[in-house]
């Protein structure tokens, strides 16, 4: 894990979140209710940004993501915990969540299929699954550009893949999504999805 990426991490996204990303994720935490899990926090960017839940348990592996997620932890208006933990092996009971959140992270874990399986675990039947991902675009050429700079992308940008099909991969999981919203040209979508699982 590097540890550059954080600062420059924040410096690189402070424009596109000013002037979009903050719109984006502060009406897509709205549909948020309940006890609410977060995949892979980062700086905290999401957390002054939600409103009426009951409790935030964040789940983050990087410390030195985590650590610079301190002041958006104090700007916060509900209790948050940051859990020092991967998605792919969560420590927390079935249906426990009545929301789980992934914003901008389904590009850079490791084992995706893994982290999906143990969000729907936690999450409760019914329970919503809210995302923001940028994802492979659909127009051929765009596409093709996205494969070709994945490779160095990855290296810079802390394992991240511009070419990632997360929205096939919900689907596949048998995961209905029951609203979708596309931005630039679909290269970013927010997903809200509804858990639909047998009581276990
Ligand atoms: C691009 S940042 C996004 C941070 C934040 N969610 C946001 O919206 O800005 C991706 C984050 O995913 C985290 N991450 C990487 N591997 C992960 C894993 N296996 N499980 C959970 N989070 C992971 C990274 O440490 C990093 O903080």
């Amino acid at each position: 894990m590097s540890t550059i990426f954080p600062t420059l991490y924040d410096i690189f996204m402070k424009p596109l979140e000013k002037r979009k990303f903050i719109s984006i994720r502060s009406q897509l935490l709205a549909k948020a209710t309940g006890q609410v899990l977060e995949i892979g926090s980062g700086t905290g960017i999401n957390f002054p940004l939600y409103r009426g839940v009951q409790s935030v348990t964040a789940i983050e592996p990087n410390p030195n993501m985590s650590e610079r997620a301190i002041e958006n932890k104090t700007k916060a208006v509900v209790p948050i915990e940051i859990v020092k933990v991967g998605a792919e092996s969560l420590p927390f009971e079935d249906n426990t969540y009545d929301t789980v959140v992934a914003t901008l992270v389904f590009c850079t874990i490791p084992n995706v299929e893994k982290a999906l399986r143990e969000m729907k675990r936690v999450c409760k039947p019914n329970g919503t699954i809210l995302m923001f991902e940028h994802v492979k675009m659909r127009d051929p050429f765009l596409s093709k550009l996205q494969d070709w700079l994945t490779p160095a992308w990855k290296r810079v940008c802390d394992g991240c893949c511009l070419n990632r099909e997360t929205e096939n991969l919900v689907k596949q999981n048998g995961l209905p999504i029951v609203a979708k919203k596309e931005f630039y040209n679909g290269l970013f979508v927010t997903l809200q999805i509804r858990n639909d699982k047998k009581e276990c």
